[in-house]
């Protein structure tokens, strides 16, 4: 006898086991033999695996119409260098939109990776892993024909420096993003160690707590052996007094970021409430007591 698949009561909350969906990441790429141990190694590989992300890459040069699968060309107004030309690059674009409506019911936004792009942070990883995926679009040559970039959502640079193409930035956008997909980090305890830190909204709970993750740098780390080449591992670690190893570990990961990274300092500084108004008695002002000068 065929057994009737029930349909679920609509009412019905789902199991709290069930699977978290997969992180939809599209990349468009004139090179995706570059991603190749990229695809299968290490967490992005477990990852896929165990059906956490679904990965996928296009080779836009297959969308070229011309007898020499051409998709770049010389630019308008002269200048060194090709500029990529719309046609190829768009074509794909649409055809993984209608993929990705076909497979997951909507489309990730269209990233385009380049030198001038607004620089990738924590805070973008953090939004993008709330969504449902991305789509990277990696560029070679001199840059996308402008109307391209006009087709994006948003333009992302992984730095203030040139790279060949976007498919090293595309590697560092998957594996900072994917990473904080619930489910993803196998050591929790190693991203939630700087307790007592704040915490901001991310997907992965486990991972808001290290570096970036509160706007602060994180704190030294110390192992085995106690005494490595005449230097010591601080006493305070030893001690087994948590609240202090707590408070240390933010200090130390305040003065990190002071000294290290001013900008991050003092973004923090500014996010932070100022202390509470010392108790007391106010001072009476010169005027009202009488005195002079
Ligand atoms: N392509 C070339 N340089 C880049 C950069 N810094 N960031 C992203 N894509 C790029």
């Amino acid at each position: 006898m065929t057994e009737l698949t029930q349909a679920p009561d609509p009412g019905t909350p789902p199991p709290e086991t069930a699977a978290p969906r997969a992180f939809r990441t599209d990349i468009l790429t004139l090179f995706p033999g570059l991603f190749a141990g990229f695809l299968d190694e290490s967490l992005i590989g477990k990852a896929r695996a165990r059906g956490l992300l679904s990965l996928h890459l296009h080779d836009w040069r297959a969308f070229a119409t011309d007898k020499h699968s051409k998709v770049d060309d010389a630019p308008f107004g002269g200048g060194a260098g090709m500029v990529i030309k719309p046609d190829p690059v768009m074509a794909c674009v649409a055809a993984v939109r209608a993929l990705q409506e076909a497979e997951v019911g909507q489309r990730t936004p269209l990233v385009l990776l380049s030198p001038a792009g607004r620089p990738f942070d924590q805070a973008t990883a953090r939004r993008w892993a709330a969504g449902p995926g991305i789509t990277l679009l990696c560029g070679r040559y001199e840059g996308f024909d402008a109307r391209v970039e006009e087709a994006a959502d948003e333009l992302v640079s992984l730095g203030d420096y040139v790279l060949n193409g976007g498919e090293v930035a595309a590697m560092a956008i998957v594996e900072a993003t994917a990473r904080l997909r619930p489910g993803m980090v196998g050591n929790a305890a190693s991203l939630g160690s700087q307790r007592g830190l704040s915490t901001a909204a991310g997907a992965n709970p486990d991972a808001v707590e290290e570096s970036h993750g509160a706007g602060l740098l994180e704190y030294p780390h110390y192992t085995r052996p106690r005494v490595w080449q005449g230097q010591e591992v601080p006493a305070i670690l030893l001690s087994g007094d948590h609240a202090k190893i707590a408070t240390w570990r933010r200090e130390q990961a305040e003065a990190r970021t002071r000294e290290r990274r001013p900008d991050l300092w003092a973004a923090y500084a500014a996010s932070r409430p100022p202390p509470p108004a010392k108790k007391g008695r106010r001072r009476r002002r010169k005027a009202d007591s009488g005195d002079e000068g």
